[in-house]
């Protein structure tokens, strides 16, 4: 099968190569998916799993890319739950090789069905974004209606499915981002607008829950926003401020079946819209395949974390 595999983590994104790899074989609960399309993030040449496997020994040549929609291909000993012919989408291991494949061989809990009315470069535009928001909103910021929010970078990937979610949920919703990010965040539901570069964040008064993507600073002036009871829950690392009297949560997006259907029915009935930002063939991702480089591709989009990569 064709696959783009990463053997120098130095080299980043500019190391990604196109080759021929034998086709994956299904492990005990496994299905092999036949991708169709895959989302790519290129911080991912940073992440240690890219590059080691759970005992931290190398695994390199490793197949970058962790969002895939397809249809299954195989099913390996006592998978249940899915069977061969049926589309479906969902979250690769970090640790194993991942989805800038042809085929790609994953847990069955990590898929969901991908109902017949979904294109699939839609269906893979959402796990991350899509399982993100919704963990960092209902299970570790336990949002309800009536509360306010600040989704940072509400016109990124995570951030814009934060403002669609949390404004479904009944949450008032105060985006932030960039002065040209403005009208996309506010077309994507939020109520109010923060620029980051030259507005106060401080000015938006006390919220219920900071959703951070982007950490440092921010994180810190997030931290004391928060209400007494409130949450400051942040997916880049631990904040270096705590509120006074709330909490300060951390996590990494974890697969999750339920989840995911509930978020690709929210699609289907027009009450989500995902975000991408670009679209390439396989065969043309890879630097040097047709004369770009991903990092050019990079700055043309400005949102490197939404990149698809269409596989068909
Ligand atoms: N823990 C987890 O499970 C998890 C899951 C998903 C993503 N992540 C991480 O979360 C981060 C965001 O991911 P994403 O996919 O949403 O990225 P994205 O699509 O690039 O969105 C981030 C948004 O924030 C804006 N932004 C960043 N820094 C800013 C600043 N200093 N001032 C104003 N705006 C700023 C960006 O604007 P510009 O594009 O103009 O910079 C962009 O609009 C990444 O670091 C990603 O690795 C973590």
């Amino acid at each position: 099968m064709k696959a783009i595999v990463v053997t120098d983590q130095a080299a980043g994104t500019a190391g990604m190569k196109l080759v021929e790899r034998p086709e994956p074989r299904p492990a005990i609960n496994d299905v092999v998916v036949q991708v169709h399309a895959s989302g790519f993030v290129p911080t991912e040449m940073a992440w240690p799993s890219t590059w080691t496997d759970r005992r931290d020994r190398d695994r390199t040549p490793s197949i970058p890319g962790h969002e895939l929609a397809g249809v299954v291909a195989a099913l390996g000993y006592g998978t249940t739950g899915l069977s061969v012919g049926q589309r479906v989408f969902g979250l690769a291991d970090w640790h194993r090789d991942g989805t800038l494949a042809e085929y790609v061989a994953i847990e069955a809990r990590n898929l969901a069905p991908l109902p017949g009315d979904v294109d699939f470069t839609v269906g893979a535009s959402l796990p991350i974004s899509g399982l993100t928001a919704w963990q960092g909103l209902f299970e570790h910021g336990r949002l309800r209606a009536g509360q306010s929010v600040i989704a940072h970078g509400a016109a990124g990937a995570v951030g814009s499915m934060v403002t669609q979610l949390a404004r479904l949920a009944g949450a008032h919703v105060i985006g932030t981002g960039r002065a040209a990010d403005r009208q996309k965040a506010l077309d994507f539901g939020a109520q109010e607008f923060v620029d980051l570069d030259s507005g106060t964040l401080e000015d938006v008064g006390s919220v219920d829950l900071v959703f951070d993507v982007i950490g440092g600073d921010i994180g810190k002036r997030s931290a004391r926003l928060i209400r007494p009871g409130g949450t400051l829950v942040s997916i880049v690392g631990p904040s270096e401020a705590r509120p006074v009297d709330g909490l300060a949560i951390d996590f990494v997006v974890e697969s999750d079946r339920a989840q995911l259907s509930e978020i690709v029915q929210r699609m289907r009935d027009g009450r989500l819209r995902t975000n991408i930002g670009s679209r390439l063939q396989l065969d043309r991702a890879a630097p040097g395949e047709d004369g770009h480089s991903c990092s050019s591709v990079r700055t043309e989009r400005r949102r490197p974390s939404s990149l698809r990569l269409s596989v068909e």
